[in-house]
């Protein structure tokens, strides 16, 4: 009952769908019997639950798509929302009905047709879009074609390597497989080979861009047997032009502005290290920036994380290089200051004869709480005056050239000859080495 007067509701659609090439000569005196044989003939008998060809091969059935958005491709989860129109054609012969037209059916009488259980093996969710009906279109041509179109919205996986990242990139495939017919059963093409995808080129990303796209037919093999499948593989290309403003070069001017320390005096400690623990912050915060839109609790080193490693790093070697060079400063004010000490202990010593033997032993306890680098010095200086039985001048001449040749050699293993030395070297250092990390980086990054 229901199925007939489905039938008069696509003949009332038939009719009143426009040129009608049959029936506009009778417009005024059109009956059943011009309609009647083309549809209700058509649905009488028809079992919706018998694929087309039924005993006689598998029912080719083809597809095309129209890509209408990719909304969003998500690193965190790995996989990417599309809504796409999925056309699928295949002949049914007992559709077939006279003349060379074609009909189409409401979306809602797609109930009483047969047709392919497609779907999409990947998605983690997807559905029909319903607004104001259910998106789908059914066309039933002459020669028992039949056209069946859905708008479909579907977050897909889509495994990523993020290794480059950002100069990443990834392929993601669009699978179609039938669900319950093997290939025995229902053989899968592309309309247009790599042609039956629409839409890419057109379409606008906002981190990506589609570089390329090709279709392959190809088959699933499960347990339960061999399927259909067909695969459209779109390489995505990141636009690195967003991460190298908002990434790069805040870090590479970071690493810069850490070098302007380089040029200021030793002296001033409280500019250098503010400098130096700024920039440090300030690099710690750009490197928890970059890594909130992305899953870090992967295994893998992104090219960014290495980048601003590399950047860290310099960051942080500046700031060290100040702590350096501000140590053997202050050191070697304490050993000059030693030396002055010692010179004007041994003058005086020289003017006053027989004393120094009382004395020498002064600038022992001063070098111990001074400089534990200069004790050998000191106790040669004492084992000398206690062991001395020569004569005064010899003593006193020998004792004062040792203590400057062991001083000068402590000197040379401990400090720097000039510490500001550190400065002007570090000045050409850094950036030459910055400058060559970056090539190898880069050249590593964007050509391997
Ligand atoms: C319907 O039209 C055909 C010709 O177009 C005519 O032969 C037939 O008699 C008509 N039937 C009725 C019920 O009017
Ligand atoms: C199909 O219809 C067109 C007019 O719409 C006509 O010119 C053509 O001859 C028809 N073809 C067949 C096979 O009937
Ligand atoms: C059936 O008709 C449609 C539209 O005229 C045409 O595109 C299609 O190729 C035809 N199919 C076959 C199997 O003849
Ligand atoms: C589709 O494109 C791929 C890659 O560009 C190519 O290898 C393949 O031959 C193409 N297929 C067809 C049918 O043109």
């Amino acid at each position: 009952m229901s199925v007939q007067l489905h039938a008069l509701l696509i003949l009332c659609l038939s009719f009143t769908q426009g040129d009608c090439t049959y029936s506009s000569p009778h417009w005024g005196e059109w009956n059943d019997s011009q309609l009647l044989p083309t549809i209700q003939k058509l649905m009488k008998g028809y079992n919706r639950y018998l694929r087309p060809n039924f005993n006689e091969g598998p029912v080719e059935i083809g597809m095309s798509l129209d890509i209408a958005s990719i909304d969003a491709i998500s690193e965190i989860n790995m996989d990417y929302t599309a809504t796409i129109f999925l056309r699928q054609r295949w002949r049914d012969s007992r559709l077939v009905f006279p003349g060379n037209e074609s009909v189409s059916v409401d979306g809602r009488l797609v109930s009483l047709l047969w047709i392919p259980d497609t779907f999409i093996p990947d998605s983690k969710r997807s559905f029909l879009h319903d607004v104001t009906v259910e998106n789908r279109l059914i066309r039933i041509f002459s020669n028992g074609t039949v056209l069946y179109a859905l708008r479909i919205t579907a977050t897909i996986a889509c495994n990523m390597d993020l290794t480059k990242y950002p100069m990443d990139r990834q392929v993601c495939t669009l699978q179609l497989e039938s669900w319950g017919y093997n290939l025995q059963d229902v053989v899968f093409y592309w309309t247009r080979g790599n042609d039956s995808v629409k839409g890419l080129d057109t379409l606008r990303l906002a981190q990506y861009s589609v570089e390329s796209y090709y279709t392959t037919v190809s088959e699933a093999v499960y347990e339960t047997g061999q399927y259909p499948k067909l695969v459209l593989h779109f390489a995505l290309r990141r636009n690195v032009l967003f991460f190298i403003l908002e990434t790069y070069v805040p870090s590479v001017l970071l690493v810069v502005l850490s070098w302007v320390s380089f040029w200021i005096s030793q002296s001033s400690v409280p500019a250098r290290t503010c400098i130096g623990v700024t920039t440090v912050l300030t690099m710690t915060t750009l490197m928890m920036g970059a890594r909130t839109s992305l899953p870090n609790a992967n295994c893998f080193i992104k090219a960014i994380d290495v980048y601003l490693g590399i950047c860290f790093t310099f960051i942080f070697g500046a700031l060290l290089e100040y702590a350096c060079a501000h140590f053997y400063t202050m050191q070697q004010q304490t050993i000059e200051d030693l030396h002055r000490e010692l010179m004007r202990d041994f003058n005086e010593s020289n003017g006053n004869g027989p004393i120094p033997i009382v004395t020498s032993t002064q600038p022992n306890q001063s070098v111990q709480i001074g400089s534990t680098a200069e004790e050998p010095t000191e106790q040669s200086a004492n084992s000398e005056t206690r062991n001395s039985v020569g004569s005064k001048e010899a003593r006193q001449g020998c004792s004062l050239s040792t203590m400057k040749d062991a001083s000068r050699r402590a000197v040379s293993v401990f400090t720097v000859e000039n510490p500001h030395n550190i400065d002007r070297h570090a000045r050409t250092a850094f950036p030459t080495a910055f400058l060559f990390v970056n090539i190898l980086y880069w050249l590593y990054y964007l050509f391997l």
